[in-house]
């Protein structure tokens, strides 16, 4: 049968099932939007499509002119002009993108519209600081609003999908993917993951996904990414299923609950299965213990890297292993649209898997409102108004400044204001620099439009009582003995130095791993000569990853950790040192002390044979020869430029119960300094003894408050049972008794406020 035009057969069926009260699905299928009408509209499609066809809606192809990986399809074209793809990956521009739709609705047999796939990450063409600077905010609107407006842009250049919020936990700063998380812990990890699906895909509801102004979103990497040994990309996860449980997989969950349409397998494997062929994780946990019904996407070529990872003899097996774990699309790979047909016959592949993979890719189309209209997303005009507007701009300006971190600001050097007549000598490799500020997976942001740091303070001070002199010093990885004398002589024409240093943008993301974290040596002697000249240094860091900033910590005299803050990075950084913004981020990585301490995080376990984080090394304990166990800078710290006490820290009862209970946690709060600020106050708890160890240390809920100079407020936590549940000895989710420790707190090594209470049967 040559069926011309899907839309007219589809609306025909569409009549005819109204009138017909029935589904005619036959299969256990469950649908993602649980509506019966788009389940019937589903089935409708897949009842006219051919084998073949249906394994092309399981094929994503990349677009050829903007490659993030190997090529394994160059030549797409037939593919998409016989109706045998379901996805294409990097085809960006409305042109771009209607070209292909057009072929794949009016030229093939059914005319079903391709799903249009990018990395969108922190940002389209507006690209807001990396998402580990972001999540450094903790202010959980913003990045909802940050995602939104990604995907605002990205909407209306043609983009249905994006493979993003990446929510894979980290506790290895060599991993050069932790720019692209929310850092190491998982109960803000999982807000952040909830705050960004809700972001791209316009809210929890599925039906926000036909809005025009929002993109599918893809939880990922599933599973246990960011746990690669060594920090090494690709590597295995060699963790038990207690910290999979427990420290791993609670964001990828929150994504679920917070209504993710897809996820994607990760490339690594857990416990001797790449996550590509593991049904355990895919189908038994994801689908069947979770409840997951939208699809599954392979990484790139994830499918084929099953042959060297060595659990399949040939691609053809590597599909069948994918498709039978649960990969509903492959990626880039070509293995489906190669081998399935054959194996479906052979009976290694049943057709009800394709079937039902084919119906979640569908049903998302439904939902997308492709087919109702497969150039709704194409709109010249709509791409011209929608981008970079001053309204993102201002965004994103405000996203950078609450993303940064004060991590040092002896005898407060910073702020550096207006009107205190200072000259201030510009230095350093980053701080006339626009290309390395929006860091990697920055979508189709143009670094030439990025705002260099030298251009964001001479903005500010200009016509001020401060005086600007700007010397380079050193590039990211080489100097000169004439660079460091222009420095040099800039500096002791100045009261204050500000150096920006860091790290190259393309150091961190995919296959970006340093084993050695610190500065490289060349920014290290600049420094030095720079000290030498007895003038009070403020050192801003760019970096996709914490780094080891331990000789920096003892030689400068203010240390303002920036990430890669993106399109309006120097505007926001200017905020920040001017004091027009008072800083308030606070770090969601530990930073080392040396990359020997690695993998570290706060959330460790207690051990048999424990030291007291600021104890002195004691023999036979759990500690180091050479160096303290605690982090330079822990998970939750971060100066203001005014200070804040926490104080009558209560709780309404001293116990409750494993189930349905609560206690509600009070305390007052105070800026007790000259300047009015944001503080985010966090709550911790620790259980003394269970069934299985607990961590010693565990974020519960945090608040970001805003007091005036000198204000106090009272503050309300509600911590209930089911908060305090973990995977026991028995692997089941629930609460155990025990006695707790709970901490009002400044960050996570904050001792200062701790109350007790008990949880019984
Ligand atoms: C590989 C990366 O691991 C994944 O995060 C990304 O979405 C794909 N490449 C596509 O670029």
């Amino acid at each position: 049968m040559k069926i011309k035009n899907i839309y007219i057969v589809f609306l025909i069926i569409s009549i005819g099932f109204m009138s017909c009260s029935k589904t005619t699905s036959t299969s256990a299928w469950k649908s993602f939007s649980g509506d019966k009408r788009i389940e019937q509209r589903v089935d409708s499609v897949l009842k006219l499509m051919t084998l073949e066809e249906k394994i092309g809606q399981m094929t994503q192809f990349s677009a050829n002119w903007s490659i993030t990986g190997p090529v394994m399809s160059d030549d797409f074209q037939p593919y998409l002009e016989k109706g045998l793809i379901g996805s294409i990956f990097n085809a960006t521009s409305v042109k771009g993108v209607r070209q292909m739709q057009e072929i794949a609705v009016e030229k093939t047999r059914l005319g079903i519209p391709i799903l249009f796939g990018q990395d969108v990450i922190h940002g389209y063409k507006t690209i807001f600081p990396i998402p580990l600077a972001e999540a450094c905010s903790w202010d959980l609107e913003m990045m909802r609003r940050t995602a939104e407006i990604a995907a605002i842009e990205a909407a209306s250049d043609g983009i249905n999908w994006t493979f993003a919020p990446m929510v894979d936990i980290s506790r290895d700063a060599r991993w050069g993917r932790v720019m692209e998380g929310a850092g190491e812990d998982p109960y803000l990890g999982s807000k952040i993951a909830e705050a960004r699906v809700h972001g791209f895909q316009g809210g929890s509801d599925w039906k926000s996904l036909s809005s025009t102004t929002s993109i599918l979103a893809c939880g990922k990497h599933l599973a246990a990414y960011g746990a690669a040994e060594s920090g090494r990309d690709y590597n295995p996860a060699e963790l038990s299923e207690h910290t999979l449980r427990n420290v791993y997989l609670p964001p990828y969950e929150a994504a679920l609950k917070a209504g993710v349409g897809t996820f994607m397998a990760s490339f690594n494997e857990i416990n001797g299965v790449p996550a590509t062929a593991d049904r355990w994780l895919l189908t038994d946990v994801l689908r069947n213990e979770w409840g997951f019904n939208g699809f599954v996407v392979s990484d790139y070529t994830g499918v084929n890297e099953l042959v060297p990872h060595g659990v399949a003899k040939d691609e053809k097996q590597a599909a069948e292993l994918a498709v039978n774990a649960g990969v509903d699309m492959d990626m880039t790979g070509a293995t489906y649209i190669k081998f399935l047909n054959e194996s479906v016959k052979e009976g290694k592949v049943s057709e009800k898997t394709i079937d039902n993979a084919v119906r979640r890719i569908l049903e998302m189309k439904f939902l997308l409102g492709l087919f109702d209209d497969p150039y709704r997303y194409l709109d010249e005009s709509r791409a011209q108004q929608n981008t970079m507007t001053p309204e993102f701009m201002e965004t994103a300006r405000k996203a950078v400044a609450s993303s940064v971190v004060l991590l040092k600001n002896e005898e407060n050097i910073l702020p550096i204001s207006k009107e205190s007549g200072k000259t201030i000598a510009l230095i350093g490799p980053l701080m006339n620099d626009s290309i390395n500020l929006n860091g990697e997976w920055a979508g189709l942001g143009d670094r030439n439009k990025s705002v260099p740091i030298l251009k964001g303070l001479r903005d500010k001070y200009q016509d001020t009582s401060v005086r600007l002199i700007y010397g380079e010093g050193s590039t990211i990885t080489e100097t000169t003995p004439a660079k460091i004398a222009e420095a040099v002589s800039a500096a002791r024409r100045a009261d204050v130095v500000i150096a920006a240093m860091g790290e190259d943008f393309n150091w961190s993301g995919e296959a970006a791993v340093r084993t050695d974290i610190r500065l490289p040596k060349p920014q290290i002697e600049l420094l030095k000569a720079l000290k030498a000249t007895g003038k009070p240094i403020v050192l801003v860091t760019l970096s996709g990853r914490p780094l080891d900033l331990s000789w920096e910590d003892e030689n400068m005299n203010a240390i303002l950790q920036a990430w890669f803050p993106g399109t309006q990075g120097g505007h926001g950084i200017a905020d920040v040192i001017a004091g027009d913004y008072n800083p308030s981020g606070r770090l969601v990585m530990s930073f080392p002390r040396n990359v020997g301490q690695i993998p570290i995080y706060y959330n460790q376990k207690n051990t048999g044979r424990p030291v007291d984080l600021n104890n002195e090394r004691i023999d036979y304990k759990s500690n180091y020869l050479d160096t303290s166990i605690a982090p330079l800078y822990p998970f939750g710290f971060g100066l203001s430029y005014s200070t804040f006490a926490v104080s009558n820290v209560r709780s309404d009862k001293s116990s409750m119960k494993t189930v349905n209970d609560k206690i509600t946690v009070t305390t007052t709060v105070q800026n007790t300094g000259n300047v009015d600020g944001e503080m985010v106050i966090q709550l911790y708890t620790r259980q003394l003894w269970a069934s299985v160890t607990r961590p010693i240390k565990e974020l519960k809920g945090f608040q970001k408050v805003s007091l005036k100079a000198g204000e106090s407020k009272q503050l309300s936590f509600e911590l209930t049972s089911e908060d305090l549940a973990f995977y026991g000895i028995d692997m089941k989710k629930k609460t155990e008794p025990g006695d707790f420790k709970l901490w009002i707190a400044q960050h996570s090594a904050d001792n200062s406020n701790e109350i007790s209470f008990s949880v019984s049967e």
